[in-house]
């Protein structure tokens, strides 16, 4: 673990000074409480790319990587990616976006994530946006999501959700005792979601302007 933390450090390097001017929003919420969606959102009003890192690895997995065994079997299971891996994925991501704004959907899904994220990139997220939604509506949609996804089965939906239980609660959970977790009431229609999200971007936004 030691070594991969020193080569991805060694990496970043280049772009050290890019890092520290970047602006990053954690996305986080279970799997099916409406991350990409609002995302979606986002990035037209307010001007954020959205990078997920789940898009990211499956992105992977089709280009034919050395990696894309590995993450294919892992997602089939509802398990974490080494962070190595979507580190870098995300990292490339975001410098050759040409912004400097991004919202990171589905990162940091455990502590592993989280802090290898902070010590690899140095970036600390201006807060996290936290779609909180019952199990029972999170499976509603994942079960219609018809995106062709080997995951959306009800045996890995499971197992999606006893690891967001168990590794990715504590993230945010982490994230709430710094006083920087937004909540938001997901369970509601998208319109009224959003409605609420906007109110968590637009001060940031008008602050930035003045
Ligand atoms: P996530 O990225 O958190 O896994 P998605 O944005 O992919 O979630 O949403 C999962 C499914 O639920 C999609 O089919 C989406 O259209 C639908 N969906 C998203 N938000 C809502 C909402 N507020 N109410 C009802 N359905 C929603
Ligand atoms: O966020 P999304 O639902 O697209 O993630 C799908 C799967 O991708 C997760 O269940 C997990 O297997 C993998 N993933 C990961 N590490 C992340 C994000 C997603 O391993 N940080
Ligand atoms: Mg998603």
């Amino acid at each position: 673990m030691g070594t991969v933390v020193t080569t991805a450090n060694k990496e970043a390097n280049g772009s050290a000074e890019t890092n520290k001017k970047f602006t990053v929003v954690f996305v986080l919420g279970g799997p099916g409480s409406g991350k990409g969606t609002q995302c979606s959102n986002i990035v037209k009003h307010f001007g954020y790319t959205h990078l997920s890192a789940g898009d990211l690895l499956r992105a992977e997995i089709k280009s034919g990587s050395e990696n894309g065994t590995m993450i294919q079997n892992m997602i089939k299971e509802g398990k974490i990616v080494p962070s190595e891996v979507t580190i870098k994925l995300l990292q490339r991501a975001m410098n050759e976006s040409g912004n400097d704004k991004f919202l990171i959907d589905g990162f940091p899904r455990n502590e592993e994530n989280r802090a290898n994220f902070e010590s690899v990139t140095g970036i600390v997220p201006e807060f996290v946006l936290f779609f909180d939604c019952p199990e029972e509506e999170m499976e509603k949609r994942l079960l219609s999501r018809n995106q062709g996804r080997e995951d959306d089965n009800i045996e890995t939906i499971r197992k999606r959700f006893k690891v967001y239980m168990e590794s990715s609660l504590p993230v945010i959970e982490y994230y709430n005792a710094k006083g920087k977790v937004r909540k938001i009431d997901a369970a509601k229609p998208v319109d009224e979601v959003f409605e609420t999200v906007k109110g968590v971007f637009a001060p940031a936004s008008n602050k930035v302007a003045a």
